[in-house]
């Protein structure tokens, strides 16, 4: 650029953007406010919760773990109770919501794969799978002739390369989004419990190394792969962090229990607003993994030695060694949400200790969007400030490029002159020297032409007498 031009630069003004929450897109599914409610069983997040988050823009999700309870004959028909109680809950969401509905799936119960056809007959928008890891007998045909989306629920980013592989290898495609759920969720924890408060399995590491991960079969594949960051997330400045670190989505379940809308019964709710943080502890579940819950007389008493009575209809979950069980899970679950908590307990994220009040559900993503925003806010001036740091920096040299240029080109262009008269004398001197030196030459040229112009004579005479003839000589 030269320098005239330079120095007429203008500098654009910064104007503050419209912010607005990025978009989720799952394949062709596209939600506008990018949370997902994470599926929380037995019977907490139903048709009403999943319903009403959709509603807002996010993605509501109804989960199918042990749904069944919700029918007067779960105890003698458990895999029909199931299959047709999950039917009837994404009929009723359906009515309610035209937004996106998900169903959350434990791999590890016995009838996950009855499950995942209901929600595949029922052309669910997208199913969660978790509590193992989906492997084999996935009827990968049938999924996407339904249009159902996969979104897998990992705890690691070897996890995550161990289905996408698998995926990729059998059944030549890979899974639509990932959800990253990190040591502060709720519910059953995929973490041994040394590793729950070790940093280095924080979600806050989880999700780079999961996005790294992903990104290789993104470009294998040809497709764009969300991660969806879960556990722990709170707020909207949570929801910010996680965006900056990678994440495409935020799934939330806490937040969501406190709220007008959730299935399961007030008193259940209130154990969340009730509950202090020395109240929220990890349990060894029966189904031998490590799980995190609010703390109360039930389980003080499981603590304690006392065997609960239960009934095991069906043993639905194949880890669960029912034999030696003190209770059974889905049934203190299941009484939990009924609100009958001297029976049951509430599994609840990290964070259930600072919910203050039950809200709705429009409230709450409301509040979200607004913490959020003021994240961006907060980001665009502390970047605004920077912007304008370095332009008056950028200013500052601009002005000492022009002033040394300046100067500098005339401070050369005296210093050339003095170059050019001296080489221009010297090139005089030697021009002339070689113009004599041609001039001699030329005439020595000349002179020597003559001779052999003589000398060719002469002998052209003396052949011609003697019958030979010369070429002609240039002249
Ligand atoms: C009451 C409750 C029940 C849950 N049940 C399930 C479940 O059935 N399946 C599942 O995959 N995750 C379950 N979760 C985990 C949530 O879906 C979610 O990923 C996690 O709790 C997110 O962390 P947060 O609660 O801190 O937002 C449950 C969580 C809670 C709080």
């Amino acid at each position: 650029m030269s320098l005239k031009r330079l120095s007429k630069l203008k500098i654009p003004g910064l104007k503050m953007p419209r912010v607005k929450m990025p978009q989720l897109k799952i394949g062709n599914s596209v939600a506008r406010v990018p949370i997902v409610q994470g599926g929380m069983g037995v019977g907490i997040s139903l048709a009403g919760l999943a319903s009403a988050v959709a509603n807002e823009g996010g993605i509501g999700v109804i989960a199918a773990n042990a749904i069944g309870m919700l029918e007067p004959d779960y105890y003698t028909n458990g895999k029909e109770a199931d299959k047709r109680a999950l039917r009837k809950q994404i009929k009723k969401a359906r009515s309610l919501s035209n937004g996106i509905i998900g169903v959350n799936i434990m791999v590890a119960v016995n009838d996950f794969h009855d499950l995942l056809q209901v929600a595949i007959e029922e052309k669910i928008d997208i199913v969660f799978l978790g509590a193992g890891l989906p492997l084999k007998g996935i009827p990968i045909a049938e999924i996407r002739e339904a249009g159902v989306k996969v979104a897998p629920i990992v705890s690691s980013a070897r996890a995550a390369r161990l289905i996408f592989s698998y995926w990729q290898k059998n059944y030549f495609t890979v899974p639509d989004a990932v959800v990253v759920e990190g040591p502060k969720a709720g519910g059953h924890l995929g973490f041994k419990e040394i590793e729950i408060d070790d940093p280095g399995y924080a979600l806050e590491n989880l999700i780079p190394a999961v996005v790294a991960e992903v990104k290789t079969f993104e470009a294998q594949c040809n497709k764009t792969i969300p991660v969806i960051a879960a556990g722990g997330i709170f707020n909207g400045e949570d929801i910010f962090k996680f965006f900056e670190l990678g994440a495409s989505g935020v799934q939330m379940a806490t937040r969501f229990v406190a709220t007008h809308e959730c299935d399961a019964d007030k008193k259940f709710k209130k154990t969340y607003v009730n509950c202090k943080e020395e109240d929220i502890v990890i349990i060894k579940s029966p189904v031998g993994l490590p799980g995190r819950a609010i703390k109360n007389n039930f389980l003080n008493e499981v603590d304690a030695g006392s065997r609960k009575v239960f009934r095991c209809p069906w043993r639905c979950l194949e880890s669960c060694n029912a034999k030696n069980a003190k209770y059974c899970i889905s049934e203190a679950l299941d009484n939990a949400r009924k609100g009958k908590l001297a029976n049951g307990f509430a599994f609840a994220g990290s964070n259930a200790y600072r919910v203050e009040k039950i809200v709705h559900v429009d409230t709450l993503v409301k509040q979200l969007k607004k913490e959020y925003f003021k994240m961006v806010e907060h980001g665009t001036v502390h970047l605004r400030t920077e912007f304008e740091e370095a332009l008056k920096n950028f200013i500052a040299l601009r002005d000492q490029y022009i002033e040394t240029a300046r100067k500098s080109v005339s401070s050369l262009k005296s210093e050339l002159g003095e170059i050019l008269e001296k080489g221009a004398v010297a090139f005089q001197e030697e021009y002339k020297n070689v113009m004599v030196k041609l001039d001699a030459l030329k005439d020595e040229y000349a002179n020597r032409l003559t001779r052999v112009n003589d000398l060719k004579e002469q002998l052209s005479r003396f052949l011609d007498t003697s019958m030979l003839k010369l070429p002609a000589l240039a002249g």
